[in-house]
């Protein structure tokens, strides 16, 4: 490495740490959005309530239906109006959906190759993550594309609020002679994860804690103490996206796999091998084109 950034590691993880409490500041969701969030994180909230918060917002009226109503849930009957939507979706799946489509809007999403090649990893690792928990056997909730979809949302942050920071990473990830990973340069010249950026963000936004830990811990599942399960579905996506070079860097590194995860996959799957690889490889395609209306909806 050059040199280019003067301060030490050190520095610049407090320079980020103080840029991201200010952005916090910044990057506040609606007041609508915060109404939601409240109302379906108590107990004692009902139908109605939601139903008359969301009804108070045109657009967000209009998404709900539109989600509701997407092949990605499949209902068979049309979702016509908000309390149905609430009923068939329930709270935690509105939350989910209005928080995650609210926190990707306080963020630029085109103006470079990078941000949109992010976008679209992050996309495909919401489809992937979701289709991995459903070959695992698992039950399909929101979390699996929320968790995928904002994984990476601590490069998004580094990206567009600490630019100069991240402008010599991104310069020396892509330089002939770097020998390093993605990860090891961020860690070198951030003195910071993307994974801790993320983690940090979404728990001061007020996401469910196990969506913020298996952000924090996507490339070490091992270490999830919340949904280690959730967590190496993330893992597992983000390496399949990766193989099939969609990926912000078209990195000349695949990502490491954490072997953590194989007593977790056996568990679920005693026989998991490279035959399911292969298969949710050859999947991936498929999946992405056959949800790609609902997956328009958070662009
Ligand atoms: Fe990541
Ligand atoms: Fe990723």
């Amino acid at each position: 490495m050059d040199g280019e950034i003067n301060r030490p590691m050190e520095e610049t993880r407090k320079h980020i740490l103080d840029t991201l409490d200010k952005a916090q500041e910044i990057l506040t969701l609606p007041s609508v959005i915060q109404k939601v969030l409240e109302i379906t994180s108590s107990r004692n909230s009902s139908v109605s309530e939601l139903k008359d918060i969301i009804e108070s917002d045109p657009a967000l009226t209009t998404r709900i239906l539109s989600v509701a109503n997407s092949a990605y849930y499949g209902f068979v009957r049309k979702v016509s109006t908000v309390s149905h939507a609430v009923v068939v979706l329930g709270f935690e799946e509105i939350k989910n959906i209005v928080l995650s489509m609210s926190v990707l809007r306080l963020f630029d999403r085109k103006g470079s190759v990078f941000v949109e090649n992010l976008w679209r990893h992050s996309l495909a690792v919401a489809v992937a993550t979701r289709m991995v928990a459903s070959h695992l056997g698992l039950k399909l909730e929101g979390k699996y594309f929320v968790g995928g979809l904002l994984h990476d949302i601590g490069k998004i942050f580094l990206y567009q609020y600490m630019p100069e920071v991240y402008r010599v990473l991104l310069k020396e990830m892509l330089s002939q002679d770097n020998n390093y990973t993605y990860h090891r340069l961020e860690a070198l010249i951030c003195g910071i994860s993307h994974e801790e950026i993320g983690g940090r963000l979404l728990n001061s936004w007020g996401f469910p804690i196990d969506i913020t830990d298996a952000v924090k811990y996507h490339h070490r599942p091992g270490l999830a103490l919340k949904d280690k399960v959730f967590t190496v579905c993330i893992h597992i996506a983000d390496i399949l996206c990766s193989i099939k070079g969609i990926t912000p860097l078209k990195d000349h590194f695949f990502l490491p796999v954490d072997r953590d995860i194989l007593d977790v996959l056996y568990s679920l799957k005693e026989n998991f091998a490279t035959d399911d690889m292969i298969h949710l490889l050859e999947r991936l395609d498929l999946e992405i084109e056959r949800h790609s209306s609902f997956v328009t909806m958070f662009r």
